[in-house]
């Protein structure tokens, strides 16, 4: 296999494709939506998710002074809804919701809204925020979590109904995983 070398500024495109999330703000007066592709699961018991978030995003003092956060998992079906909410400012467009066709779900723990739309969704509480670079890693317990039942059964997901699951590459081109490969054991 031929391999050439990659220039060091796109080497974090080798280690995504990260599946998407559409994360949700709100301190109580507002809310809004911008999807994260650097988000990663850091234990599960506790349950600790982790998004990194620059701290210029108009979401990131209603992320900050709220100490929540909803983790919404998209699929393909509003691909352009979580692109738009990515390229979009919450200064500029007051309801990211009305503005992409999105709906708003009550949480059962935090004041955040939820995404109808989405398959699954996690409701996180901030347990520590770390400086990277001015960004900050906001690193949350997980404190509950919905998910599609045709689409996530015994603990895992299922692709049999149609799931395509989102996944960035880079700005506007996404991947999507959307069936299960089993390997053979060893
Ligand atoms: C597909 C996609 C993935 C993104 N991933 C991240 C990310 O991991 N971290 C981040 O801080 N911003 C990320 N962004 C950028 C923010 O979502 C974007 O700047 C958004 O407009 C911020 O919204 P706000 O200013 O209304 O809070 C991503 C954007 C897109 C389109």
């Amino acid at each position: 296999m031929e391999k050439l070398p990659v220039e060091l500024a796109h080497a974090y495109h080798l280690l995504n494709p990260g599946g998407v999330v559409l994360v949700s703000v709100s301190d109580g007066q507002r809310d809004n939506l911008f999807p994260v592709a650097w988000n990663m699961p850091l234990c599960d018991d506790p349950p600790v998710a982790c998004v990194l978030s620059s701290r210029d995003h108009f979401s990131w003092p209603l992320l900050e002074r709220s100490g929540e956060l909803g983790l919404n998992v998209p699929d393909a079906s509003i691909l352009d809804a979580v692109y738009g909410c990515g390229k979009t400012s919450g200064a500029e467009v007051a309801d990211k919701f009305a503005r992409f066709g999105l709906h708003r779900e009550a949480a059962a723990q935090i004041r955040a809204p939820l995404v109808a739309e989405a398959v699954a969704s996690l409701e996180c509480r901030v347990e520590r925020i770390v400086d990277v670079e001015g960004c900050g890693l906001v690193i949350a317990r997980v404190v509950a979590a919905r998910a599609a039942s045709r689409h996530f059964r015994d603990g895992g997901w299922t692709f049999d109904a149609g799931l395509s699951l989102l996944h960035n590459l880079s700005s506007n081109r996404f991947c999507v995983s959307d069936r299960v490969l089993e390997a053979r054991r060893p």
